[in-house]
């Protein structure tokens, strides 16, 4: 017996790093056993701030479900889709439309933080104000009891549930007020030590080969505090030690030991760090190599999980057609 439906989903912005694994991949990997779960490509999202360059959508689109079942997603467990193969998300949201004050979306700090940050792009149209409006439809449409989501997100659940309220509030019980379920992220700083984030170069992809992984761990920043090898050093302020943490979590206290004595080389503390990753990473490369041998997974399983999503989202559809009394 599951405990219940999930829905979440991603913007589909290119190759997934190792923040997007442990921030919440890692953790729908899990759900995928306990829940009902819907995991969604949001491609229609990802043209709120994009809508004038499309090119690379449809590629990444693929990336990220490669990127997906490597992590250990399993078509056979959960149900991976395309947003916009499922059109019954845009009827749910122009209908959500009706009954949401704009005050509620002026007044979301997701929007008001973004608009300040995105200045040079022209957002100011209703898609990107609408944004929560398009999510609480991508949530409700499939009754979701559950939406694993960082902490940004929040505000988007709380209006989520404003509007389930709202809507059943005039036309009658339909949705449930979708809990959030926060990810308890393992911390992994990016490689400069700031937050691993691609608009800052710091990232390591769940797609970069071992090679790749060597490479970017060796010029990874450690304590500036360390000159010779001999100097103690503070594992505290390293990007290295955060990473060791994760990765080698049984070596996790001897390196910090053999770091802080001076009993160790930054080189030689890097190298074991990376041995300890790639073996680590080693299912999702080769779970990558298997997927990439067949070239007509990727389309497949984007098709049939979007048939049975259709499936459910048309089911609640029918309902609110009738709860509004508009199935004429
Ligand atoms: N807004 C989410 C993000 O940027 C992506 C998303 C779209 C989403 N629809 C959703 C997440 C529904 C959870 C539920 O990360
Ligand atoms: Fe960082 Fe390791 Fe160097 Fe210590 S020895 S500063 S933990 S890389």
């Amino acid at each position: 017996m599951k405990k219940g439906t999930i829905l979440s989903g991603m913007r589909p912005t290119g190759a997934l790093h190792l923040g997007n694994y442990f921030g919440a991949l890692e953790n729908w990997v899990k759900l995928q056993d306990d829940y009902d779960c819907y995991f969604m490509i949001a491609d229609w999202h990802a043209l709120t701030t994009g809508y004038e360059d499309t090119s690379q959508i449809k590629n990444n689109i693929d990336e990220i479900v490669i990127d997906w079942l490597s992590a250990g997603l399993d078509p056979e467990k959960c149900t991976m889709f395309l947003q916009s193969n499922v059109k019954q998300h845009a009827e749910l949201h122009l209908l959500f439309s009706m009954i949401t004050p704009l005050s509620w979306l002026f007044r979301c700090p997701t929007y008001k933080e973004q608009l300040a940050q995105l200045k040079d792009k022209n957002i100011t149209n209703y898609g990107f104000l609408g944004y929560p409006c398009l999510q609480a439809a991508d949530i409700l449409v499939y009754k979701a009891d559950v939406v694993p989501v960082g902490e940004d997100q929040l505000p988007h659940l709380e209006l989520t549930r404003e509007i389930a309220r709202r809507f059943n509030y005039i036309f009658g019980q339909v949705f449930p007020e979708p809990a959030h379920l926060l990810t308890k992220a393992k911390v992994l700083p990016g490689t400069d030590g700031r937050k691993m984030s691609k608009s800052y170069g710091n990232t390591i992809a769940l797609s970069d080969s071992p090679d790749e992984v060597r490479k970017k761990v060796s010029v990874m920043i450690t304590d500036p505090a360390r000159i010779r090898k001999d100097d103690p050093g503070h594992p505290e302020v390293c990007a290295v030690y955060a990473f060791h943490k994760v990765f080698n979590e049984e070596g996790a206290a001897e390196t910090e030991e053999l770091c802080r004595g001076g009993k160790i080389g930054c080189v030689q503390c890097k190298r074991n760090l990376a041995d300890k990753m790639v073996q680590y990473l080693s299912p999702i490369y080769e779970r990558r190599r298997a997927i990439l041998d067949k070239p007509g997974l990727i389309r497949e399983v984007i098709e049939s999980g979007s048939e049975s999503a259709r499936k459910k989202a048309e089911k609640t559809m029918e309902e609110v057609r009738t709860a509004m009394k508009i199935d004429w």
